[in-house]
């Protein structure tokens, strides 16, 4: 106990495992690097308090950096008694210059350490996890740019809807993901402004983890949009589908059936925005019904960090690696553009000759029942046999039945012809630059 940084008031030992829950040494390790920043530039307030001389500053500032050179060098031994990473670097510093280490947590507590600790660690995470995104959408918007010939099916309720261009359907998801990294930026803006300005209450800096939970609720929301694009692609990927083939390097076999090829990077992508809810979840069951200032139950909050920072990162990159890698199959994409989709371009044209859309889309039904009954596509129903529906057919209906007119139709913004997907791949260059 005499090694405890809290030993003095205590005469009885801690319970081993009570001792090995309460460490959180095992994993606050990562902190480690950021906890002597801290210390440094707290060491440097107490100097301008003056409660710290010059010469104690840099005894205390050199032993600090030796510290951090053995951590980056994996040479820092840990000692039984190093409950988490704020007390190891501290009873190393003693090690190292003697009692004067002990006038640097004067005025401080490790709750006011780990808190700044784990702030500095986000703000760096959060610039690497950034830079993974944006590299997942310029790949999306890259790949939309190269293929914007292509046209698939579109789907609601997965069934099949309107014909579109691939890149539309790239882009989708690369739009959903720059407000994501803008909700990223805003998390990390906000760290950084309790860095640009000291926090107005001592009391509510020690406890509040409002960045932990913002952060986790981005991450949460990252991956659910992840997982929406991971589902497509899985579909899309199947032998019914056949749209498109996985590269080798994301996909794994099965070891009991020769012939597969399971998207497994997909499913990983799909199950760990899961795994992310579930962090964010838990933290937010932690936090609810906490008493003021620091409780231990906020030791938990570091994993969670941890973990979602290493997954985002691990999913970012692997995410990235399938859209560079896929190779999509444009006859397959063809095939399944059945005449049927083409039904709600059949009462456009109808619009066109100046029938209300809802008399159109009737007429339009109709001409589907009746290529039903007759057995062939809508496309194959004669002139005669669409004028019985409406005088308003004409010859030129023949125009109608071409995915590339239909495609071509929706110009407006956020649409799918070329011109308008040609649009949103400039204004996605643009935000890039900007992000
Ligand atoms: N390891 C602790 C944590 O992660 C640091 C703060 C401990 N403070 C305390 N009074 N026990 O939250």
């Amino acid at each position: 106990l005499g090694n405890k940084l809290w030993g003095g008031r205590f005469s009885g030992s801690t319970d081993p495992i009570m001792e090995m829950l309460n460490a959180s040494i095992s994993y606050d390790q990562r902190l480690s690097e950021v906890d002597i920043q801290g210390s440094m530039a707290y060491a440097k307030a107490l100097e301008k308090a003056g409660i710290l001389s010059k010469t104690e500053l840099e005894k205390i500032l050199g032993g600090l950096g030796k510290i951090s050179e053995e951590w980056s060098q994996g040479v820092f031994v840990l000692k039984q008694t190093d409950e988490d990473i704020h007390t190891a670097n501290e009873r190393r510093l003693k090690e190292l210059i003697g009692d004067v280490a002990g006038k640097l947590h004067t005025g401080r507590s490790r709750n006011d350490q780990v808190v700044t600790d784990l702030k500095l660690f986000m703000k760096n995470s959060l610039s690497v996890i950034s830079t993974h995104l944006l590299r997942l959408v310029e790949t999306l918007v890259e790949r939309a740019a190269v293929e914007i010939d292509v046209i698939l099916p579109g789907y609601t309720h997965l069934q099949k809807a309107q014909p579109i261009r691939w890149s539309h359907f790239l882009l989708s998801h690369a739009v959903a993901l720059t407000r994501d990294s803008e909700r990223l930026g805003e998390v990390k803006r906000r760290i950084n402004l309790d860095f640009a300005s000291i926090s107005l209450n001592s009391m509510d800096a020690v406890s509040e983890r409002d960045f932990v939970v913002e952060f986790l609720s981005v991450a949460t929301l990252l991956m659910i949009h992840l997982s929406k694009m991971a589902e497509d692609l899985i579909i899309y990927s199947t032998t019914e589908f056949g749209f498109l083939t996985l590269s080798d390097a994301y996909s794994t076999g099965s070891s009991l059936m020769p012939q597969k090829k399971n998207p497994d990077s997909l499913e990983l992508i799909r199950s760990k925005a899961g795994r992310v809810f579930g962090r964010l979840a838990a933290i937010l069951m932690v936090l609810k019904g906490l008493p003021s200032t620091y409780n231990k139950d906020l030791q938990e909050d570091k994993e969670a960090v941890f973990d979602v920072v290493d997954t985002l990162n691990a999913v970012l990159q692997v995410a990235t690696g399938v859209i560079s890698t896929l190779q999509i199959n444009k006859e397959s994409m063809e095939r399944a553009l059945s005449p049927e989709m083409l039904a709600t371009d059949l009462a456009l044209y109808l619009v066109r000759k100046g029938m209300p859309f809802r008399q159109a889309h009737v007429a339009s039904g109709k001409a589907v029942q009746l290529a039903e009954t007759k057995g062939v596509t809508i496309n194959h129903l004669s002139l005669q046999d669409l004028q019985n529906i409406s005088p308003l057919f004409g010859s030129d209906v023949a125009q109608v039945f071409s995915v590339v007119t239909s495609v071509e139709q929706y110009t407006a913004a956020g649409g799918t012809a070329k011109s308008s997907v040609t649009a949103q791949i400039e204004q996605l260059r643009e935000l890039l630059k900007r992000l």
